[in-house]
C-alpha cells in the first residue's frame, strides 16, 4: 500500500476557466496583493476585499471540474493505499469532481470567517462588509481566505502526510508562495519519489524528480492511468 501526495495549485483549474495568479494577464496583474489579500489591505479598504473575494466566488460558481480534477478523484477511489489532495485553491472543483477530504491550505470561497469568535458558516454567494455572525453576533465576517501574513490551515496535518508520502506531486502551482514551495524539499527528504506536473518548470522545479509538461487536463489522466496500472509507463521526462 502507498500514500500519494498531491499538492494543487491555481493550474489545475485554468482550464475550467478560473484565473490563475501569476500569468501575464493574472490576478495579480489586476490587483495589488497588498490591497486584496493581507489583514492590513482588509482594515484599510474592507470592501475592496469582500468584493473582490464575491467576484472570485461568482467566478467559481460558473465553472466546472475538468478532466485533471476527476482524474485525482478517480486515482482516490482506486489507488491501493491513501491519496492525499491538498490544494491551495479556494474553488471547490476537486469536491465537484468527486474527491474526498480535500486539505484547503489557503481556505475557502465557500466559507465565512468570524474575525471576533473564528466561527464559520456558509457564505452567501455575495457578502458584505460588517456581515454579523451568525454565533457571536459581532459585525466581523470576513472571507475564509488565508491571506499573506497569516497561518494555511492544517498546516501539521500536512507535514505529517508529507513525511509518510511514497510519492508526492505538485500540479498547476508556480512554487512561489512557502509553506507550499517546501513541500517537495520535505517530502523528498523522506524518501518520497516526487513529480511535478506543469505547463512549464516551476519556481521551485529544479527540486523533482520527475517533469510531466503540460496542460493538466492532459498530463493528470494520463500519470493517473499510469498510477492505476492502466497503460504502458511512458519514460520520465528528465530534462
Ligand atoms: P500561480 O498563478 O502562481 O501559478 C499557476 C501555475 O500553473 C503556473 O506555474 C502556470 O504555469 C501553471 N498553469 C497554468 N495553466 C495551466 C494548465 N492548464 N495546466 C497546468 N499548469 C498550468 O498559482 P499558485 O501557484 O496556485 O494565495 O499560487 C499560489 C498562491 O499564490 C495562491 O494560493 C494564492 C496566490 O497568491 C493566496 O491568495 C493566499
Amino acid at each position: 500500500m502507498s500514500k500519494i501526495v498531491i499538492l494543487t495549485g491555481a493550474g489545475i483549474s485554468a482550464e475550467s476557466g478560473i484565473e490563475t495568479f501569476r500569468a501575464e494577464d493574472g490576478l495579480w496583474a489586476q490587483h495589488r496583493v497588498e490591497d486584496v489579500a493581507t489583514p492590513e489591505g482588509f482594515i484599510r479598504d474592507p470592501k475592496l476585499v469582500v468584493d473582490f473575494y464575491n467576484a472570485r466566488r461568482k467566478q467559481a460558481s460558473e465553472a466546472a471540474p475538468n478532466a485533471a480534477h476527476k482524474a485525482l478523484a478517480k486515482l482516490q477511489q482506486h489507488h491501493n493505499g491513501q491519496v492525499v489532495i491538498v490544494t491551495q485553491n479556494v474553488d471547490d472543483l476537486h469536491e465537484q469532481g468527486g474527491s474526498k477530504k480535500v486539505m484547503h491550505m489557503h481556505g475557502a470561497l465557500k466559507s465565512a470567517l468570524c474575525a471576533s469568535c473564528d466561527h464559520r458558516w456558509e457564505a452567501p454567494m455575495v457578502m458584505a462588509t460588517g456581515d454579523p455572525c451568525p454565533k457571536c453576533k459581532a459585525p466581523a465576517a470576513r472571507p475564509d481566505i488565508v491571506w499573506f501574513g497569516e497561518m494555511p490551515y492544517d498546516m501539521d496535518a500536512i507535514f505529517d502526510h508529507l513525511a509518510e508520502a511514497d510519492i508526492f506531486a505538485a500540479i498547476g502551482t508556480s512554487g512561489n508562495v512557502y509553506p507550499a514551495a517546501g513541500f517537495v524539499a520535505e517530502a523528498r527528504q523522506h524518501g518520497a519519489h516526487t513529480v511535478e506536473l506543469n505547463l512549464e518548470r516551476s519556481a521551485v522545479g529544479n527540486q523533482f524528480a520527475e517533469h510531466r509538461t503540460g496542460p493538466a487536463s492532459r498530463v493528470v489522466p494520463e500519470w493517473v492511468e499510469e498510477l492505476l496500472g492502466n497503460t504502458v509507463p511512458r519514460r520520465p521526462d528528465f530534462r
